[in-house]
């Protein structure tokens, strides 16, 4: 691979289940350590867009490539957070964050699931199961259990829109923190909102889809520097201007594809 292969190459992509054709023309590039975020309204396409990047479900036309190589079936360097959590029920914190490093058979478990337990703030519950604990800390631990395998792609699809506002700030806060630890310095990702504010606040760029079938009808770099904080977020001269351009993007009836530069 040369280093200006992009990790993931989505090229004139269409999905359909049937008859109907869900999302279409969708053409996207992301290098190593971006974070995409995909915003659109409910129904044109997220969710099934990346679990088709998970190789989850065929391509009608177009391909989508992982290092140059099509993506066809579930690849082990993915991690992908689903919206309602996905643990184990039957396991307890700890056995869900370790399940990806034991199928893996590594024998360094120990240390990463400490960290992460750490790292989270689960430390004390690594004995519980999920139905003792909220919805937060199911969702920390599935986002844990995302990274212990260090994927080289992390697919998040809504990962905090089941937890009240304040939990969300926290979960935005750590994802944040974890985006600049080194260890996952060479993770590349896409995270699935409907938040405007959590896109700008997380996303390296963003994607806004519409339509029926869903299309990418903008697409902007995020010009603020990170670290960020959500105050950085709000304060920043280019927020306004963003924000509106994506609202309008999202809730306008029809929109040309548009790229936009605020730098
Ligand atoms: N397995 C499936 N079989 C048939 N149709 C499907 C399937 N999965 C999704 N769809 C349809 O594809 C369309 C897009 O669904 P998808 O879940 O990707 O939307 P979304 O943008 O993620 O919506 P939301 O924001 O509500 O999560 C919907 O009309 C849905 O009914
Ligand atoms: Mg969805």
């Amino acid at each position: 691979m040369s280093s200006c292969t992009p990790k993931i190459l989505l090229n004139q992509v269409a999905i359909a289940f049937g008859k109907r054709l869900v999302v279409q023309d969708i053409s996207l590039s992301l290098h190593e350590h971006d974070l995409l975020c995909i915003v659109g309204s409910s129904g044109c396409g997220k969710t099934t867009l990346l679990r088709a990047v998970a190789g989850l479900i065929p391509l009608r036309c177009g391909h989508i490539l992982l290092d140059g190589v099509a993506i066809t079936s579930p690849n082990p360097q993915m991690a992908m957070i689903f919206q309602h959590f996905g643990l184990f029920p039957w396991k307890t914190v700890r056995g869900n964050i370790e399940y990806g490093l034991s199928v893996q058979g590594r024998r360094d478990r120990d240390g990463t699931v400490m960290r992460l337990l750490k790292v989270m703030g689960l430390s004390e519950y690594a004995q519980c199961y999920p139905y003792e604990l909220s919805g937060g800390m199911q969702q920390r631990v599935g986002i844990a259990r995302a990274l212990a395998v260090q994927p080289e792609v992390l697919l998040l699809d809504e990962p905090f829109s089941a937890v009240d506002a304040i939990t969300r700030e926290m979960l935005q806060d750590q994802l944040v923190q974890l985006w600049e630890d080194p260890q996952h310095c060479k993770t590349t990702a896409i995270l699935v909102t409907h938040d405007l504010d959590e896109a700008i606040l997380l996303g390296d760029r963003i994607v806004v889809l519409c339509g029926t079938p869903g299309r990418v009808c903008l697409e902007v770099d995020v010009p603020i520097p990170r670290p960020r904080t959500p105050q950085d977020i709000r304060f920043h001269p280019a927020y306004p201007q963003l924000r509106r351009h994506l609202w309008e993007a999202l809730h306008g009836s029809h929109v040309e594809h548009q790229v936009r530069n605020y730098n």
